[in-house]
């Protein structure tokens, strides 16, 4: 059969919001025009993130139920471990209550001031605990990451001159450890070959320095390594998952993506002396180290899930999904990033706004739009999140691009909603000279797109 189906069939529904365009008029007003700060009840389709807004299958909800809450040592804590250690085999594995946990207690415990850290692509949180402790978050994406329209197969990968640059520059003793991002969420969500985790394990070989994988769709990767990659095609996504971590000396994760949980994440290392530091500070700011800040039902939950996650049918059809979305924007001619991401489709809104610059937010405006429109939640990777401000004062230092994001969370929206964004989109892209300029009236020192307003110019 050529249509892949969704590989699973719905067992319970939860009613969507249906709101008219005055409401959502009034509602974006009061939440002075920043969707983060609308309430989801209000949202017909919301595609803000696809972290933490999955759906869990019958076999983790039943999971929930063989939770084992002791404090120390329980047994969904020890079925957690082995199959955390069975995919990415790291020696010492802690539970934390998401990704930026992990990324908090590596930045806090081997970061000082002044050190560098590289990363195809940092995600914001990430950037923030680096920086937060004093030290420089550089991003080397690929020659290729920058041409959003060409068709390349693994545009996440890292630029390897640019890493040997870097070192050298650096100096080996201020870079503590370097990340690959897998797949690169703010590039596209673009893969990352195995040659490229490969030859980046090379050079940092040379120097000493640690690996570090941010594996929050470490299986969505790996389905793109199967498909695109010559040699993997027979290999299993378990066993591609496997050899990508074997090349790290430990990993973040995030739960809420790969792991098809609602909350959860882990930090793990095979370093020893690294572990003792991670636990000493787990202990103090998660829980103790056989919970770290979750439940025992969280644990069994995310054990089922990370394993449904590396099933090839279930990333097949996701991808198929993501495609059959991306080959409707094209034809409507609504510029997308190519190839689109493995979670997620990512509207280059400079393109589709050329009437305005990056001062006057073109990605806010189209965000607006798709609310105002449909109903729709997307979010803005552009100058809000990655602008920065100039170091004389002035107009700000822009972001490289100006993207919008549509995140697809796993398992929850059926082909006909898909059908509904895209006809959303083509009545924005119909009269897309009407986007209005935005303009930031309040703002937090960090991360400032989750609490920003904004006004229209
Ligand atoms: N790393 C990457 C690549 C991410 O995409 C995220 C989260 C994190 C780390 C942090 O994980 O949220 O569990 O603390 N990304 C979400 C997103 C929020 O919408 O892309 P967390």
């Amino acid at each position: 059969m050529r249509t892949i189906i969704e590989p699973f069939r719905i067992k319970m529904t939860e009613a969507l919001p249906i709101t008219t365009r005055s409401e959502r008029e009034a509602l974006l007003a009061s939440a002075f025009n920043n969707v983060f700060l609308l309430d989801a009840d209000h949202v017909t389709i919301d595609l803000l993130t696809d972290s933490g807004t999955g759906a869990m299958s019958d076999r983790q909800w039943s999971a929930l139920m063989l939770g084992d809450e002791s404090y120390a040592g329980s047994r969904s804590w020890r079925r957690f471990e082995q199959t955390v250690r069975e995919i990415a085999g790291f020696k010492h594995i802690f539970p934390t209550h998401q990704g930026r946990a992990a990324e908090r207690i590596l930045a806090a415990t081997r970061l000082k001031k002044g050190n560098v850290v590289p990363n195809n692509g940092h995600f914001d949180t990430t950037r923030a605990n680096i920086e937060y402790v004093g030290a420089v978050a550089t991003d080397l994406p690929s020659t290729e990451a920058r041409e959003l329209q060409s068709e390349k197969l693994f545009k996440g990968n890292m630029d390897l001159g640019k890493l040997e640059q870097l070192i050298e520059a650096e100096g080996a003793g201020n870079i503590p450890f370097c990340m690959l991002t897998v797949t690169n969420n703010t590039g596209g969500g673009q893969p990352v070959s195995m040659e490229n985790v490969r030859s980046v394990r090379e050079i940092l070989n040379k120097r000493g320095i640690p690996l570090i994988i941010d594996a929050c769709r470490f299986a969505e990767n790996a389905f793109f390594i199967k498909e695109r990659e010559q040699g993997f095609a027979d290999r299993t996504l378990l066993e591609i998952a496997r050899e990508m971590f074997s090349f790290a000396d430990g990993a973040t994760m995030s739960a809420k993506k790969d792991g098809l949980a609602n909350i959860g994440g882990f930090l793990a290392c095979n370093n020893d002396s690294w572990a003792d530091d991670f636990r000493n500070l787990l202990i103090l700011t998660e829980g103790f180290p056989t919970y770290g800040g979750l439940a025992g039902r969280d644990l069994e939950a995310i054990s089922v899930g990370l394993l449904e996650a590396l099933e090839y049918d279930y990333q097949r059809y996701r991808h198929a999904t993501v495609e059959y979305v991306a080959s409707a924007l094209i034809s409507r001619d609504i510029p997308i990033v190519r190839p689109a991401g493995g979670h997620a489709i990512f509207i280059d809104a400079a393109a589709f706004c050329p009437h305005l610059r990056a001062s006057d937010y073109p990605g806010i405006g189209l965000v607006n739009a798709l609310y105002l429109e449909g109903g729709v939640r997307a979010v803005e990777l552009g100058s809000v999140m990655f602008g920065k401000p100039a170091p004389g004062g002035g107009e700000e230092i822009a972001a490289p691009h100006e993207l919008v994001r549509l995140a697809f969370p796993r398992r929850v929206y059926t082909q006909s909603h898909f059908d509904y964004l895209i006809e959303v989109l083509d009545a924005i892209g119909r009269r897309r000279e009407a986007i209005p300029a935005y303009r930031i009236t309040e703002q937090a020192p960090f991360l400032r797109h989750f609490t920003a307003h904004y006004e229209r110019v």
